[in-house]
């Protein structure tokens, strides 16, 4: 939490996450380049250029798949949380590997080219009216200036320059990216390819992406309202919060809501927290205030203030219970506003 906007320094966790991530990437394409060939049996490998291309585009598509998994994962299993806290480390190593591929790419293609290497990659293969042959790299091209521009844009400066909702929107460019390395894959490299396996990954890792949304999606799916006519709506059974956690309610056509319970009272307030948008529902209460999951922001339960000298605020819900059930209104309340916890009978 900060008075006033403070990026979120280095510390130990964030230091081993990178160099686990660093480590598997660094095993995988030593696994490609060096440990592979050796058991492989052809009478013509791959050149060192086309070794390079594969290893490094192959891992920076598995990146990004695993980088797509993560937040549906995080949502379904809390488990998987550790991995979303620096997801923005992850997401500029794959920038890094996904450049390495770029110019493996324009090294082997156009070394005996005359033409300036990406003149010659913009303007040697214009063939857009046709799916056999059809000039693949456009959409790579697409997808890495995708991935540079959010990689220059994850500091936290930016978050705060361009405000959380235009920065997460951009970040959901992510998904154009990932649709347009398919593309590029499908178009490319699949077209030539004699080995059926690059082909069936690249289905799963596919699949998995679009199923992990699909459920994490129909698990938010928002509550019936009560009536018609009665803003209320069902966020679920007293029971189904424990001790000092929290629920996430998704809200139809609006941010979802974190509901709360503390010393045997209810409250409520945004999900998003004024940090990062990280999931606050998802975190915990310590020492009376909702903590964020993600870097530890800190919000009173009561108006969702920041305890001083801190600034943040968030929105707060009026919150009833009836039968033992959670009701919303999930009209928000203007960020920072009282509302007395519910006592639970
Ligand atoms: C300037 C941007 C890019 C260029 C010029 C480029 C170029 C290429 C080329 C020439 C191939 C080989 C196609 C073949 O074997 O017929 C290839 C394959 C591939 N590229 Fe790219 N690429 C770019 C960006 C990307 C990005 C951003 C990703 C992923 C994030 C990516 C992932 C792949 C994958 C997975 C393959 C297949 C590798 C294999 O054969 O196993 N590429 N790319
Ligand atoms: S503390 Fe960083 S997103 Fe909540």
């Amino acid at each position: 939490m900060s008075a006033r906007y403070v990026p979120v320094g280095w510390n130990a966790s964030k230091l081993v996450y990178d160099a686990i991530l660093l480590a598997v990437i660094g095993l995988y394409i030593g696994v490609f380049l060096w440990v592979a060939p050796r058991f492989q049996h052809v009478t013509l490998p791959l050149d060192d250029y086309s070794a390079r291309m594969a290893a490094f585009g192959s891992c920076a598509f598995f990146l990004l798949t695993a980088i797509l998994c993560i937040g549906p994962a995080a949502r379904l299993d809390r488990r998987f949380l550790p991995l979303l806290y620096n997801r923005r480390h992850f997401g500029v190593l794959t920038c890094a590997v996904a450049l390495t591929h770029a110019n493996a790419a324009l090294e082997w293609y156009f070394s005996y080219s005359p033409k300036d290497p990406f003149v010659a990659l913009l303007s040697g293969n214009t063939s857009f009216a046709q799916a056999q042959g059809f000039p693949f790299e456009v959409f790579g091209i697409f997808a890495l200036l995708v991935l540079v521009v959010l990689a220059a844009t994850s500091h936290d400066f930016w978050l705060s320059f361009l405000t959380p909702r235009v920065w997460k929107a951009l970040h959901m460019g992510l998904y154009a990216a990932y649709l347009a390395v398919v593309l590029h894959v499908a178009l490319g490299a699949l077209q030539t390819a004699r080995n059926p396996l690059l082909a069936v990954v690249m289905t799963l890792c596919v699949l998995l992406v679009g199923t992990l949304h699909v459920a994490a999606g129909s698990r938010r799916a928002p509550p019936p309202a009560l009536a018609a006519t009665s803003p209320w709506i069902v966020a679920g059974p007293v029971a189904s919060i424990a001790e000092g956690h929290g629920l996430v309610v998704p809200v139809p056509g609006g941010e979802p809501v974190a509901v709360f319970r503390h010393d045997g009272r209810l409250s409520a307030v945004s999900n998003l927290c004024a940090h990062q948008n990280g999931p606050l529902g998802e975190g915990r209460v310590i020492d009376g205030c909702i903590t964020c999951p993600w870097h530890g922001f800190q919000y009173r339960l009561a108006d969702g203030c920041a305890p001083p000298p801190y600034t943040e605020k968030l929105a707060t819900f009026a919150l009833k219970i009836e039968d033992g059930m959670i009701l919303i209104d999930p009209s928000p309340n203007p960020p920072g506003t009282f509302v007395e916890p519910v006592a639970i009978p």
